[in-house]
């Protein structure tokens, strides 16, 4: 586990620890590095689960047990927020409740002040969990969702971007915890042109296997990927994409010169 650190000029001083994509597995080591770190705030950025059910009514926080204790170990350093990711297409209102009686705050297209820094925070939740939404609005229960054409879909699916007006608008530095780096300006919401001082992304694992300081691939954006780490800087504020705390392509994809990581993110 890699402890990745990035300068952020901002007028203020806190540390910020960006988790990603844990989906499932055990962040015992991410938890010892934020304890060595002692960030002023935890942002995790969605993909938490790994979102495949073996049935339907399963909750994710009973099928994946590493993840509770998890965002209770990073809820005991520092605050912590949590956007959905599209991993969380299947996680139940009891999966949320979970969530958040772990001592996390879950931002699902909503944003609120945390009363410690001050900051604004927002989560802008994965349109595939939107669109999972819809579809059960829709169908009955029994009818199921088509699952195997998500990621196809996904790039024609949008977020629910209204909510962004009024965090927009309020007096602060704004911090906007999005999953997919590829809303940043390669589709709608097209992030880079709001008035958004941070967003924060994973998704893109850092592009699975990394050749010459870039990823090879990365779901949303195909064959070598522009976003799948690092920072990006726009008219308005920066993106910066974690590679993830956790390795889930199947055997025998390997996750080649791309070590899992831990980003902190210094605003200076
Ligand atoms: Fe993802």
């Amino acid at each position: 586990m890699k402890e990745r650190i990035y300068r952020i000029r901002a007028g203020i001083p806190h540390t910020i620890a960006l988790l990603s994509d844990l989906h499932g597995k055990d962040g015992r080591d991410a938890l010892e590095i934020l304890r060595r770190r002692r960030p002023s705030l935890i942002a995790v950025t969605g993909d938490l689960f790994l979102g495949y059910k073996t049935k339907e009514g399963d909750d994710l926080a009973d099928l994946q047990p590493a993840v509770l204790p998890f965002i209770r170990g990073c809820a005991e350093l520092a605050p912590t927020y949590i956007s959905l990711g599209n991993h969380e297409w299947t996680a139940s209102p009891a999966d949320y409740q979970a969530l958040k009686s772990a001592g996390a705050v879950l931002l699902d297209n909503e944003w609120a002040r945390d009363q410690e820094t001050g900051l604004l925070m927002g989560g802008l939740t994965s349109a595939m969990v939107m669109d999972y939404r819809r579809f059960r609005r829709k169908h009955a229960p029994d009818i199921p969702y088509p699952d195997d054409k998500r990621h196809i879909d996904g790039l024609i699916l949008h977020p629910s971007t209204r909510w962004l007006r009024a965090f927009e608008e309020q007096e602060g530095y704004k911090i906007l915890l999005c999953h997919h780096p590829e809303y940043w300006s390669l589709r709608t919401p097209m992030l880079k042109d709001h008035p958004i001082d941070l967003v924060l992304s994973g998704h893109a694992h850092g592009g699975q296997i990394r050749l010459f300081g870039r990823g090879l691939y990365s779901p949303g954006q195909g064959i070598l990927p522009r976003y799948t780490g690092g920072v990006f800087r726009g008219p308005h504020g920066s993106l910066v994409i974690s590679r993830g705390l956790s390795n889930t392509a199947p055997r025998p994809i390997p996750r080649l010169f791309n070590p899992r990581e831990v980003v902190m993110i210094d605003l200076h």
